[in-house]
C-alpha cells in the first residue's frame, strides 16, 4: 500500500519511522516533510488546503491511506473531502475535529454527557465575559474557543489581569480564536495525558505521557509545544486509566457517535488528576507532539493496519503492543524559542543514536547539503529503558553526543517520576 503522511514535524519523524518498518507498505510519501523524514519517505510538495491537489495527488500515486499528523487540515475539513472522494484516512472529520477546534463544543459535550471537566461559562462579548468573573476566584482560567497553536489560555492571577486579558482576547489579540472566550474555574492537580484510538465505536487505550509544557527547568518560564515527554505515566495508575476510560473517553466516543459526528482518528485527552479524581482539561484530535514520539518507541505491532483500522472502522480485535518499557523525549530547540528562534545554526547528530536512541526531527533542514536548524523545536531525542530514571540517562547521554551550538534543551525531562522512582 502507498501512504501520504501530512505534516514536518518530530510528531511526524515518528510516525514516518513506524509506517516505514511496515511489511505493508509498498512507498511512503511526506508532505511537506522535514530532512529526517526524507530518510523514511518521498517528500513532496503539496498544499494542504487546496484539498482538490491532494485528491489529485491521491489518486496519481494510488494512495491507500492518509495519515494526518496536525490539527489545522483536521479543523479545516481535509478528512471529509478525502473520505468523499474515496481514500481513506487516519484523523477525524471536521464535525469530529471540532474537539480540538472548539473549547466551548467541548466543554457543552461534556456537561451533556456527565464527563468530569471544570465548571464553565461561554461568552461572547466582552461585557458578557465580565460580567461572567463574579461567578469565579482567582486564579481565573481564560480560553480563547478556536486553535491558537496552543497560545489560546491564560491563567490571570488577579481579576485586573483577568479584565486586560479578556479586553485583548475579544479586542483581536489572538485572531479569529477570541471570538468566542470560555471561563473555566481553576483545577488543582498534577497532568497527564492518555490517548485512545477509535473508529467512531471500537476504542482501544493506547496510553499515557508526561509532558514539560514550560521551557525552563523546574516548570519555568512561558510555556511552549512541548519540551520534552515520557511514556508511560505511572502517575496514571491502571485504576486512573480505568476510570479515564469509563468517565471521559467511553462517554465521548459514545455521544459524539449519537450526535452523528463519530470520532475517527486518536482522541488525546489533557487530564487533571484532582482529589475527586481524573478531569478532562482539554482534547486534541492528533497525537501530541512530543508524545507522539514516546509512543511510536514503545509500539512493537505494526502502525499500518491499525491506523487503516481507524480509518475504515474495523478497530475491534486488531493487535496493539505497547511494551512495558518506557520511553523518554528531550526537545532539543533552537534559542529564543518560544519566541523568535535563531535559524540556520549548524547541528552534527555524531553517534547519538549508538546506545539505541532515536532521533527524530522536527525544525531541520539541510542546507548545502549540512543540517541546520529551520523552527523553534528543532530534534526530539528518545530513549528506551526499564523506568524513567534509566531512560532519562540514555536519552541526555545521547543529547550530550550532538553538537549544536545555538540549541538548548531541559536538563530535568522526567523529574516528576525521577524524584518518586528515588522514593
Ligand atoms: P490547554 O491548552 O487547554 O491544555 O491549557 C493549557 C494549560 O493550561 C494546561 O496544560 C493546564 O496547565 C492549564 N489549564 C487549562 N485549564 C485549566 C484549568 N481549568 N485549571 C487549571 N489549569 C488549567
Ligand atoms: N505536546 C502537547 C501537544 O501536542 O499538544
Amino acid at each position: 500500500m502507498n501512504i501520504l503522511l501530512l505534516g514536518s514535524g518530530g510528531r511526524e519523524h515518528a510516525l514516518a519511522w513506524k509506517l516505514a518498518q511496515s511489511p505493508s507498505l509498498t512507498k511512503l510519501y511526506a508532505a511537506p516533510g522535514n530532512p529526517g523524514i526524507a530518510e523514511e519517505a518521498e517528500c513532496v510538495a503539496l498544499d494542504v488546503t487546496d484539498h482538490a491537489a491532494v485528491i489529485a495527488f491521491c489518486g496519481e500515486k494510488r494512495i491507500g491511506l492518509v495519515v494526518i499528523g496536525p490539527e489545522a487540515p483536521l479543523v479545516d475539513g481535509l478528512s471529509d473531502s478525502l473520505r468523499a472522494a474515496g481514500v481513506p484516512v487516519f484523523g477525524p472529520s471536521q464535525a469530529a475535529a471540532q474537539l480540538e477546534g472548539s473549547k466551548g463544543f467541548t466543554k457543552d459535550l461534556c456537561q451533556r454527557a456527565g464527563i468530569p471537566t471544570a465548571g464553565y461559562v461561554r461568552t461572547h462579548s466582552l461585557e458578557e465575559a465580565r460580567a461572567a468573573l463574579g461567578k469565579f476566584q482567582a486564579p481565573y482560567v481564560l480560553k480563547a474557543d478556536g486553535l491558537a497553536a496552543g497560545k489560546g489560555v491564560v491563567i490571570a492571577a488577579t481579576l485586573a489581569e483577568a479584565e486586560e486579558t479578556l479586553a485583548d482576547m475579544f479586542g483581536g489579540g489572538f485572531g479569529g480564536a477570541g471570538a468566542q472566550v470560555v471561563i473555566e474555574e481553576f483545577m488543582e492537580g498534577e497532568e497527564a495525558s492518555f490517548f485512545a484510538l477509535t473508529d467512531g465505536t471500537a476504542i482501544f487505550p493506547f496510553g499515557s505521557a508526561q509532558d514539560h509544557k514550560r521551557v525552563g527547568d523546574g516548570d519555568t518560564g512561558p510555556n511552549t509545544g512541548g519540551m520534552g515527554a515520557y511514556s508511560p505515566a505511572p502517575v496514571l495508575t491502571p485504576e486512573l486509566q480505568a476510570r479515564v476510560m469509563a468517565e471521559i473517553i467511553a462517554p465521548t466516543v459514545a455521544t459524539m457517535r449519537a450526535e452523528g459526528h463519530p470520532y475517527q482518528g486518536v482522541l488525546f485527552a489533557g487530564l487533571m488528576l484532582t482529589a475527586q479524581g481524573p478531569k478532562l482539561i482539554e482534547y486534541n484530535a492528533r497525537f501530541g507532539d512530543p508524545e507522539c514520539q514516546v509512543l511510536m518507541m514503545r509500539l512493537k505491532s505494526d502502525l499500518v493496519p491499525i491506523l487503516l483500522a481507524c480509518a475504515t472502522g474495523s478497530l475491534e480485535g486488531v493487535a496493539i503492543d505497547l511494551a512495558g518499557e518506557t520511553a523518554l523525549t528531550v526537545v532539543m530547540a533552537a534559542k529564543g524559542y518560544p519566541g523568535t528562534p535563531e535559524k540556520g545554526g549548524t547541528i552534527a547528530l555524531n553517534d547519538a543514536g549508538a546506545d539505541g536512541a532515536k532521533v527524530f526531527h522536527a525544525g531541520t533542514a539541510l542546507k548545502d547539503g549540512a543540517l541546520v536548524a529551520n523552527g523553534g523545536r528543532v530534534l526530539n531525542v528518545t530513549a528506551t529503558g526499564a523506568n524513567v530514571t534509566e531512560a532519562q540517562a540514555k536519552a541526555y547521554k545521547a543529547v550530550d553526543a550532538i553538537t549544536f551550538p545555538t540549541g538548548f534543551c531541559r536538563r530535568d525531562i522526567g523529574w516528576r517520576e525521577v524524584a518518586r522512582e528515588r522514593g
